[in-house]
């Protein structure tokens, strides 16, 4: 009886291992557990068997029981799992193409910012960066506007402390760079500045490039040429341009520069606001004042600088109407550039 037991188990266990598709479980489970099987025949046999083997027997016979029945199991949701798996019509494609890794993009404004940097360089002019976090002495007094000049209050000023803030324009790097250096000097200067303001043409944060050519003889037309140059390549060709007074402390005189507008082309329209006219960048000679903080005999050398609002001539030439929108990080706004 003992052997027989055992050599059921066996052969189940062989039989349990060799199968390898779900409808051979149910023919396993007949012959194996079913009310008909040779082991439920065995099971009954045992009321038969000398009184003393009974326990011996019975407690082997429901251990066999119980472990064919767990193994049974165990294989059954083994092959349900793997054919609930990738049948064979769906397995991969191996000739398919890869998937495609999505590439990123710089983001717009400084990709105007490289393009603007671009047709500088293209005109002989170096490139520079300096700090954000910058002294008062560098951002206001070395560029001709001393404490309570009333020129401050244009500039929105993130003060950190008394000596230290969040540079207001790029100008700054004028008297760094020219400290450090001999006329001639051709430079621009792009990074981010910071002035306290937030509404649909302004942002906290925004980025400048500045420029500025010294050396012997440098006159207003200079300055005329190199930003008709910069315009022209920048947006359409023939984009005219024009000149208006201004006042800047650190250049004298100084000049605002308009485009015609890219929307209407100098008939007038909402953005131009009729006037035919954009205001795209400051400008100006450098101011004997300056020169002398740094240095240099205004005698001898005279030059002009420009600073020119990166984003908003990025506004212009995408037709964008809301600085803010560079900001938000919206992918279906970066993504069109
Ligand atoms: N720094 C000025 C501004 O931010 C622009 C400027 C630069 C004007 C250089 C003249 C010369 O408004």
């Amino acid at each position: 009886m003992e052997e027989e037991l055992l050599r059921l188990q066996k052969a189940a266990h062989e039989d349990l291992a060799a199968l390898s598709e779900i409808k051979e479980l149910e023919p396993f489970r007949v012959k194996y557990l079913g009310r008909k099987s040779e082991f439920t025949s065995l099971m009954r046999q045992l009321g038969s068997v000398p009184k003393e083997d009974r326990p011996r027997l019975g407690k082997l016979a429901n251990e066999i029981k119980v472990d064919l029945e767990e193994k049974f199991s165990a294989r059954k949701s083994e092959l349900e799992q793997s054919a609930a798996g990738p049948s064979d019509s769906l397995e991969s494609d191996l000739t398919l193409p890869g998937r495609a890794i999505p590439f990123g993009k710089l983001h717009p404004v400084t990709q105007i910012m490289e393009e603007i940097c671009s047709i500088f360089e293209g005109m002989g002019f170096g490139v520079a960066e300096g700090p954000d976090v910058e002294t008062d002495f560098y951002n206001f007094e070395a560029l001709n506007i001393p404490k309570h000049h009333p020129a401050r209050d244009m500039h929105d000023t993130f003060y950190i402390n008394e000596s230290l803030l969040l540079r207001t324009h790029t100008s700054p790097m004028q008297a760094r760079i020219m400290e450090n250096q001999e006329p001639p000097l051709r430079m621009i200067a792009p990074g981010k500045v910071y002035r306290c303001d937030s509404d649909i043409t302004h942002t906290p944060m925004f980025h400048q490039v500045e420029g500025f050519l010294v050396d012997k003889k440098v006159s207003f037309a200079d300055l005329r040429g190199i930003l008709g140059v910069f315009i022209s390549k920048m947006f359409d060709e023939n984009t005219a341009m024009r000149a208006r007074p201004s006042f800047f402390p650190f250049t004298e005189p100084s000049a605002e520069i308009d485009i015609a507008c890219v929307m209407c082309g100098g008939k007038g329209c909402r953005v131009c606001k009729h006037t035919g006219w954009l205001e795209i960048l400051g400008a100006g000679m450098i101011d004997p004042e300056v020169f002398k903080q740094v240095g240099y005999d205004p005698e001898v050398y005279s030059g002009f600088a420009f600073g020119l609002g990166v984003e908003r001539i990025a506004m212009l030439k995408y037709g964008i109407n809301d600085i803010r929108l560079y900001y938000e990080n919206d992918l279906r706004f970066l993504s069109q550039f």
